[in-house]
């Protein structure tokens, strides 16, 4: 391991020059993957846009039930045809979701956390490779914690995770976990997202903050933004616009989307930012339009 004194800031992250190992598959640094990688990967990100809508309503495996998933059961089958990929539990997809839907599936695969801890950083791989196969995961999601108590052992979920995923190809999806001595910065983001990435997830989910485009620059793999806590419909517009321009492959939104008057609406005027270039306030007035608001 290098020694840490004198070490450099990163400055140079040639921001206009596309990534440079893109010849041959669509997805960011997929190039090499198996074709097995390849066709999960392709099942989250469209081929034409290249991007993703996530809808998670994986929050039930620390938070049990909470406000707008209330029933998921009814809530799921309604905004299947504006979202891309279903990011849950194998708990819910088994019991709430009819598995003759089409969308992909991220599967929420770290638990060991609850509400009624403070450190939710210690957490534990939950659903095996033989789960997530039988689940047809598109992805495995593993919760990691940089600078938390809990970060050794869940980088170790990572690496776990990555290596049974390579030998059956399924691919990984880092998450980028914010615990609560850790600040918002890109500074911290820059470091959570290619520490991820050079362990080998095939997917970071992360947040937006300033220099969002520094931190997928120096990501070689796609970066699906997460929507975060619930804010108004217009912030959350922005939210997704201002990440697709600063370089993510999607977003991975769920109370912005489960806990709007209008789920299906809102979700369909994220997929219009996502997949057809709308702006925020072009996807705005989607959304006005389809609520009649
Ligand atoms: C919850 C999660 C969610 O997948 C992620 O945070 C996205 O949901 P939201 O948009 O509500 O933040 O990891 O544990």
């Amino acid at each position: 391991m290098a020694d840490t004194d004198g070490l450099k800031i990163a400055k140079d992250y040639h921001i206009s020059e596309p990534f440079a190992n893109q010849n041959g598959f669509y997805v960011r640094g997929a190039n090499h993957l198996d074709w097995g990688m390849k066709k999960h990967l392709a099942n989250i990100f469209n081929p034409k846009s290249g991007n993703t809508v996530m809808f998670a309503f994986d929050h039930g495996y620390f938070m049990g039930s909470t406000s707008g998933l209330e029933r998921l059961d009814l809530l799921i089958p309604r905004l299947l045809p504006w979202i891309d990929v279903l990011m849950g539990t194998r708990g819910a997809l088994r019991t709430c979701v009819p598995p003759e839907n089409r969308k992909a599936v991220a599967l929420r695969t770290t638990s060991g956390s609850s509400m009624l801890n403070d450190d939710l950083s210690h957490e534990v791989i939950a659903v095996d490779i033989e789960d997530a196969i039988r689940m047809n995961a598109d992805c495995m999601a593993i919760q990691t914690f940089i600078g938390a108590d809990g970060q050794l052992s869940s980088l170790d979920n990572l690496s776990r995770a990555i290596n049974t995923g390579l030998r059956f190809s399924i691919p990984v999806m880092g998450v980028v976990a914010v615990g609560k001595q850790m600040e918002r910065t890109d500074r911290f983001f820059k470091l959570a997202t290619r520490i991820l990435a050079e362990l080998g997830a095939n997917i970071i989910k992360t947040y937006y903050c300033e220099n969002f485009e520094e931190i997928v620059a120096a990501c070689p793999v796609p970066i699906v933004v997460a929507g975060g806590k619930k804010v108004s419909e217009e912030e959350a517009l922005q939210l997704a616009y201002n990440s697709i321009q600063g370089g993510a492959k999607g977003v991975d939104m769920g109370r912005n989307i489960f806990q709007s008057l209008h789920p299906c609406e809102m979700a369909a005027a994220i997929g219009k930012i996502v997949h057809e270039g709308f702006t925020d306030k072009e996807a705005l007035e989607f959304y006005k339009d389809a609520t009649n608001k």
